[in-house]
């Protein structure tokens, strides 16, 4: 009885296993060079459960871009201060009260490092 039930525990987390492998590979996978292919914060700015910035804005690399927001290009010749960029991020409506952009630090939508990664990423495009 034990030991069945230990059996299906263990195929379960197997299972569990290799569905997180399937969603994580395309992340990873994601072949693009700009602004450096490993950056962690691509796969974050990419992710549609995560950051999810191509809902909103055209991304060099990136499928199916929206254009709610304006393409995310020269960002570090605009946003000379990191943290410029870092606070449109964090929170778009210190900068513009109406913004549509979600703030997503502010709503912990992005934990703080995942935004630093994020907002790292960006300041590259
Ligand atoms: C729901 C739509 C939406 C999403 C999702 C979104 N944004 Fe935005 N974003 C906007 C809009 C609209 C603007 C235009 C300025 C404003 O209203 O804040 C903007 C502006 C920006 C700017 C300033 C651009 C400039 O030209 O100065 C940056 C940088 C930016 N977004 C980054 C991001 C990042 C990074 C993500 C993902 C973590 C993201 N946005 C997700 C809508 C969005």
């Amino acid at each position: 009885m034990i030991e069945t039930f230990s059996r299906k525990v263990a195929t379960l987390s197997g299972a569990a296993l290799l569905a997180a492998g399937a969603v994580l590979t395309p992340l990873g996978a994601s072949a693009d060079n700009h602004g450096g292919s490993e950056m962690p914060g691509k796969a974050i700015a990419f992710d549609r459960g995560k950051g999810n910035c191509l809902a909103c804005h055209h991304i060099e690399g990136g499928q199916s871009p929206g254009n709610i927001g304006p393409p995310l290009v020269a960002m570090k010749a605009r946003y000379p201060e990191r943290a410029k960029l870092h606070a449109q991020i964090y929170d778009a409506t210190t900068i513009n009260p109406e913004s549509a952009m979600p703030p997503f630090g502010k709503h912990y939508v992005l934990s703080p490092e995942e935004l630093d990664l994020v907002v790292d990423y960006v300041w590259t495009l």
